[in-house]
C-alpha cells in the first residue's frame, strides 16, 4: 500500500470556480484520488483557498472592503463549487488560518537562520500618486520576454514569472500613473545556489510529464536569479523578523506551504501523520500557467529546507470557451455554480475528461457538450445499461440468468469485460485519464453491439440460453461499469450500484468478481437523458447576454451620465504657485475653488509652465479626488490639462470661481 499526498493548486479567493479550474486541476486530482483509494492506497487529498497577495488586496481596494471580507466571501463560494462537483477532498482550509501563519513563518525563519534567506537592498516600483510601492499585480505593463500585456508578477502568455521592474511601459493599476523606481529592501532566497539540484531534479525525475519538464528545462538554461520573498504591503503574513516591520511574505512562498498547512490541519483533526504521505509519494495537480512556480521555486525551497521533493507535478493545459480564450473580466466564462443549477455535475466531469487529454488544450462548447451527452452518455452508456436492466426484469424476473454453453462471441465479450478494470486502472495510474474513459466508452459500445447481435428480444422466443448468456454478460458489464466509472462519474456510478444492489464500490478488485446466477437487481429508471436543442440554445443565449451585460458595465469606453456626475469639476483660480524641491515635474499650487480655504494641489505642470505663468489663471479642478501625497506634499485635487503637451483647460472669462462643470 502506498500513501499518496495529492494536492490541488490553491485557488485565489478573489472569484468563484469556473470550468477551467475544474478541468485543469480539481477533476484530475479527484479521479486520481478516488481510483487510488479504490485500489487500497492511502490517499490524502488537500487544498485551500489562497487568500493573501495582490489579487485579493486589489479587489478589496476596488470594492472598498477589507481583504479578509473578500477572501471569506470567495472561500465560501469555492467550497460550494468544489463540493457541488464532488471533489473528494480530505481537507480544505484557508491560508488565513492560524496554522498556516505558523507553518509559513517557521519555514521562512528556518531558511533565514540557515543563511539561505538574506536582506537585499533593491529598487522597486513606486506610485508617486498613490504613495505606495507597487508589488506584483498592483502594476501592469508589457512582458519583457514576449511583449504581451502582463501583470507585475507573471505573464499569462508565456508563463514567465516576472519582477515588476522588468515590465515595459508599466503603470499603476489603481491610478494609471507611470511608477518611479524607489530604494527599499526585501528578503531574498538564494535560489541560484540550487540551480544544479533543480536541473538534476527536472532531468532525472521520470515521472514528470513532458510539458513540465520542457518548460522547466528551458527556464533553467537561462540561469536562476535569487528570489525576493517579501513585499511592502499590509495584507499578508508578517515577516517573522523583528527588523522587518511592515513587510509581509510574498504570497507565492506561503501559498506553497498551504499544501502542508492543509495537511497539518487534517493531521490535527484525525491524529494521522501527514508526513508519512509526503514522504511516500507526492503529486501536485496544477494549471499550466503555474508550472514555473512549481517546478523551480517550490522544489528550490523544499531542497533548501531538506525536504523531499514532489514526485509528480501534473499540469493541465488551458480550456477555452466556444473557441475563445476564457476571460473572467469579460465574463466569457461559465461559473460552476451556474452550471450545476442546470445540469448534473457528472455530465460535466464526463465532458471535461473525454474531450481532450489533460496535457493538450481543450475547448468547451455547448454544442459539443450536448453531442457528447446525447450521443455518448445517453445513447451508448445509458442505453446499454437501460436495456440490460429492463430486459432482465422483463424476461428473467430481475435475476441474473445462467451462463451456459457460451458462443465464441459470448466469450470474446466476457474477456473484454474482464480486462476492462485493469486497462482503466493502468491509464489512471499513468495520469491518462481520458484514455481510461475512452476505454470504458469503447467497451460500453461493444456491449451495445453485442446486445444488438444477440437480439435477445428474438432469442427469448427461439433460443432461451442465447438470451440468458446475453443478459448474464450484460449484467456483468453493468457491474463493471459501476466500478470503473466511479472515479470519473461518482454519482452515476452509485446510481448504477444501487440498481445492482451493490453496497458500495470501495474495492476496485471487486469489479472483477462476477455477479452469481440468480442475483437479483432492482427496477431501473433511465440514468442518462438527452439534452434538448432548446436547452442548449438557452445556454448559448445566456452566455452571450452575460458577455454583453458585462461589456456594458466594464468593457465599453462609454460611461453613463451618472458615472460622469460622480466627478466634481469646478472652476478655480490659481492664487500661488511654487516649484517642489527635487522634482522637475511638479508644482505646488494654492487654488481658490470658492471654498473657505484655497486647495493645495500638486500638479505635473513644471515642464510646461513657470510658477509665475500660472498665478491668476482660471483652471478646471477635480474637486472630489481623494487627497494624496506627492513627493511628501499633500495634494487635494487635480488640475485638468492634456497629457502630452500639458496644455491647461481654461474656462471663458465669465466662468465664476467655484462654479461646477456639468
Ligand atoms: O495561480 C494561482 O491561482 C495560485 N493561487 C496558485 C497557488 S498554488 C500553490 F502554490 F499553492
Ligand atoms: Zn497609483
Amino acid at each position: 500500500m502506498t500513501k499518496i499526498f495529492i494536492s490541488c493548486a490553491l485557488p485565489y479567493a478573489n472569484g468563484p470556480c469556473h470550468l477551467g479550474h475544474i478541468r485543469s486541476t480539481y477533476l484530475p486530482a479527484d479521479i486520481y484520488a478516488r481510483y487510488n483509494r479504490m485500489i487500497g492506497n492511502d490517499v490524502l487529498l488537500v487544498c485551500a483557498t489562497d487568500e493573501h497577495g495582490t489579487p485579493i488586496a486589489v479587489k478589496a481596494d476596488k470594492e472598498n472592503k477589507k481583504p479578509i471580507e473578500i477572501a471569506k466571501r470567495y472561500h465560501d463560494l469555492i467550497v460550494k463549487d468544489v463540493e457541488s462537483m464532488n471533489i473528494s477532498l480530505d481537507n480544505f482550509t484557508r491560508t488565513t488560518d492560524e496554522i498556516h501563519y505558523e507553518i509559513a513563518q517557521n519555514f521562512f525563519k528556518d531558511l533565514y537562520d540557515e543563511g539561505l534567506i538574506y536582506r537585499q537592498d533593491l529598487e522597486q516600483l513606486y506610485c508617486p500618486n498613490c504613495n505606495k510601492f507597487l508589488p506584483d499585480r498592483y502594476v501592469e505593463g508589457l512582458c519583457p520576454v514576449c511583449g504581451s500585456e502582463a501583470r507585475g508578477d507573471h505573464c499569462e502568455k508565456c508563463g514567465r514569472a516576472l519582477d515588476p521592474t522588468e515590465l515595459d511601459e508599466p503603470h499603476c493599476i489603481t491610478c494609471g500613473t507611470t511608477p518611479i523606481i524607489k530604494d527599499t529592501y526585501q528578503y531574498a532566497f538564494k535560489l541560484s545556489e540550487f540551480e544544479d539540484d533543480l536541473k538534476d531534479y527536472i532531468a532525472n525525475n521520470e515521472n514528470l510529464p513532458a510539458n513540465v519538464r520542457n518548460y522547466a528545462m528551458n527556464w533553467l538554461e537561462d540561469g536562476l536569479n535569487d528570489w525576493t520573498l517579501t513585499r511592502d504591503m499590509d495584507w499578508g503574513i508578517p515577516v517573522p523578523l523583528e527588523e522587518a516591520k511592515g513587510k509581509v511574505l510574498y504570497v507565492w512562498i506561503e501559498a506553497f506551504l498551504g499544501y502542508i498547512s492543509s495537511a497539518a490541519q487534517w493531521s490535527r483533526k484525525t491524529g494521522n501523520k501527514w508526513e508519512e504521505y509526503w514522504n511516500d509519494f507526492v503529486v501536485h495537480f496544477i494549471g499550466k500557467d503555474i508550472i514555473y512556480h512549481h517546478s523551480i521555486f517550490w522544489p528550490g525551497l523544499l531542497k533548501a529546507h531538506d525536504c523531499k521533493l514532489p514526485d509528480m507535478i501534473y499540469a493541465g493545459e488551458f480550456l477555452s470557451l466556444e473557441g475563445e480564450k476564457m476571460s473572467t473580466s469579460k465574463n466569457w466564462v461559465i461559473w460552476i455554480a451556474d452550471f450545476v443549477k442546470d445540469f448534473e455535475p457528472d455530465l460535466l466531469r464526463y465532458f471535461l475528461t473525454i474531450n481532450a487529454p489533460l496535457n493538450k488544450d481543450s475547448d468547451f462548447s455547448w454544442d459539443d457538450f450536448q453531442r457528447r451527452n446525447n450521443d455518448e452518455l445517453a445513447d451508448v452508456i445509458g442505453n446499454f445499461l437501460h436495456r440490460t436492466f429492463t430486459f432482465t426484469r422483463k424476461f428473467f424476473d430481475s435475476k441474473v440468468p445462467e451462463y451456459k454453453n457460451p458462443s465464441e462471441e459470448d466469450e470474446e465479450f466476457r474477456k473484454a469485460i474482464q480486462e476492462l478494470p485493469d486497462a482503466v486502472g493502468e491509464y489512471i495510474t499513468n495520469f491518462e485519464f481520458r484514455e481510461g474513459l475512452l476505454e470504458i466508452f469503447k467497451v460500453a459500445k461493444k456491449g451495445n453491439k453485442y446486445f444488438n447481435d444477440c437480439e435477445p428480444w428474438k432469442a427469448v422466443k427461439e433460443d432461451m440460453q442465447k438470451a440468458a448468456n446475453c443478459l448474464h454478460l450484460s449484467n456483468q458489464l453493468a457491474k463493471t461499469l459501476a466500478y470503473v466509472l466511479k472515479p470519473y462519474l461518482p454519482t452515476k456510478a452509485d446510481e448504477i450500484a444501487k440498481i445492482i444492489n451493490l453496497n458500495n464500490l470501495d474495492d476496485w478488485e471487486d469489479a472483477k468478481v462476477p455477479l452469481p446466477e440468480g442475483y437479483e437487481i432492482n427496477k431501473a429508471k433511465p440514468l442518462f437523458k438527452k439534452i434538448d436543442d432548446d436547452v442548449i440554445d438557452e445556454e448559448k443565449k445566456k452566455l452571450k447576454e452575460n458577455l454583453n451585460e458585462n461589456e456594458d458595465e466594464n468593457m465599453s469606453d462609454l460611461i453613463s451620465i451618472d458615472d460622469f456626475d460622480e466627478v466634481v469639476i469646478k472652476i478655480g483660480q490659481v492664487l500661488e504657485a511654487e516649484k517642489i524641491e527635487k522634482s522637475d515635474k511638479l508644482l505646488k499650487l494654492q487654488v481658490d475653488i470658492g471654498e473657505e480655504k484655497p486647495r493645495q494641489i500638486v500638479a505635473g505642470l513644471a515642464k510646461f509652465y513657470s510658477p509665475e505663468e500660472l498665478v491668476d489663471r482660471k483652471v478646471c479642478v477635480v474637486a472630489n479626488l481623494q487627497p494624496a501625497k506627492l513627493f511628501g506634499t499633500l495634494s487635494e485635487g487635480m488640475i485638468l490639462a492634456t497629457g502630452e503637451s500639458g496644455a491647461l483647460l481654461s474656462p471663458d472669462e465669465n466662468a465664476e470661481i467655484g462654479e461646477r462643470i456639468q
